[in-house]
């Protein structure tokens, strides 16, 4: 009861829950919402990808699963369940420790394995829906326990059906691991990182991503924040060529036949607001996708700073960035 979420979100704003529960297992959790069918809910992960303005009146399920097995195994693949609130980045590094290739390059990125098919978590070129072969998750609704194959999970650039329809409680996730390895490049940045090394091993990627992330994006512990705040925006033929009358040098990657991206961080810094702050809030100096708390524990005054980035964005550029991040 009354459960202070201070410490459950990293951007580290106050609000209270009135009801919070972590169930150890999917049973516990299809008993917990037969004993609520009434109350209104919100599933909480690692907390590293949302943040609150308000308190919340209602029931706050965070889900505590934490086993990890190998469901299937044979000369080339390997099968591994493993449990929603396993934090993310000690998979990757036990599957990296083990030889296990496909998760390397999602490296250091906060969060729990529940998390990662919700958004489709993504870096250097890699996106987890390429290993994700099974979710399994429980209808808030009405307590059952469902399999969505990769196929049914929806999955888009940082969008799954798990978003769309924030309806099931993901409880552990099954991937699908390579046990050999071949380099190949998809991020210039990473190979850059590597230095000219063609061949380099999955610990040596682990390692050089390690080593960029850490350099661009901000310590939680210092600088209290959720990652990229923004998704890079994708724009259609005529909306690219618009910013590009506006940006000449704007970054397009091609996203389809007809949809490109360009790049939010880049958008932000053009319009004046990489490293400002307004005492309480900013953004990163290293990065200007990163909103950081620099003294706050309003998540109002965290809304604000985005809304007026996002106003300046529109209004200099003409592209509406969205959020990546969840406010509650
Ligand atoms: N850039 C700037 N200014 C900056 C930073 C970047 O102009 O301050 C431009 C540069 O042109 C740079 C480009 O943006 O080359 C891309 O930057 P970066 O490689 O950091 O990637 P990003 O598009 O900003 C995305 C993900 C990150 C992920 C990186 C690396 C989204 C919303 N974000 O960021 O994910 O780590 O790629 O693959 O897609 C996250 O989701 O929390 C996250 C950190």
């Amino acid at each position: 009861h009354n459960k202070q979420l201070q410490q459950y979100n990293s951007f580290r704003t106050k609000a209270v829950a009135r009801l919070f529960c972590e169930p150890q297992s999917a049973d516990e959790l299809s008993e917990i919402l037969k004993a609520f069918p009434d109350e209104n809910k919100l599933i909480l992960g690692a907390g590293n990808n949302l943040f609150f303005t308000k308190d919340f009146d209602g029931l706050i399920i965070k889900p505590a699963m934490k086993e990890i097995y190998i469901v299937s195994e044979d000369e080339n693949y390997v099968e591994i369940e493993a449990g929603a609130a396993i934090e993310w980045d000690n998979l990757v590094g036990e599957t990296v420790s083990r030889g296990y290739s496909g998760l390397e390059n999602l490296s250091l990125i906060p969060g729990s394995v529940g998390a990662s098919p919700i958004q489709n978590i993504g870096a250097y070129g890699s996106e987890v829906k390429d290993t994700i072969t099974l979710v399994k998750a429980t209808d808030m609704i009405s307590g059952e326990q469902l399999e969505f194959t990769n196929e049914e999970c929806q999955f888009g650039y940082r969008d799954s059906i798990f978003k769309q329809k924030r309806r099931y409680i993901i409880t552990s996730v099954v991937y699908r691991l390579n046990k050999t390895y071949i380099y190949k490049e998809k991020y210039v940045d990473l190979s850059r990182e590597l230095k000219g090394n063609n061949t380099p091993s999955l610990s040596q990627v682990r390692e050089a991503i390690i080593k960029i992330r850490t350099r661009k994006l901000p310590d939680v512990k210092t600088y209290p924040n959720a990652g990229s705040f923004f998704k890079n925006p994708i724009l259609t033929k005529e909306e690219k060529e618009a910013l590009q009358k506006r940006l000449v040098d704007a970054p397009i990657y091609n996203t389809g036949e007809t949809s490109f991206k360009t790049s939010a961080a880049f958008l932000i810094e053009k319009a004046g607001y990489k490293g400002k702050n307004n005492g309480l809030v900013g953004t990163y100096e290293n990065h200007a996708l990163v909103i950081v708390n620099l003294g706050t524990d309003d998540g109002r005054d965290i809304l604000n700073f985005a809304n007026e980035i996002t106003n300046e964005v529109e209004k200099q550029f003409g592209v509406r960035l969205e959020p990546e991040v969840w406010i509650y």
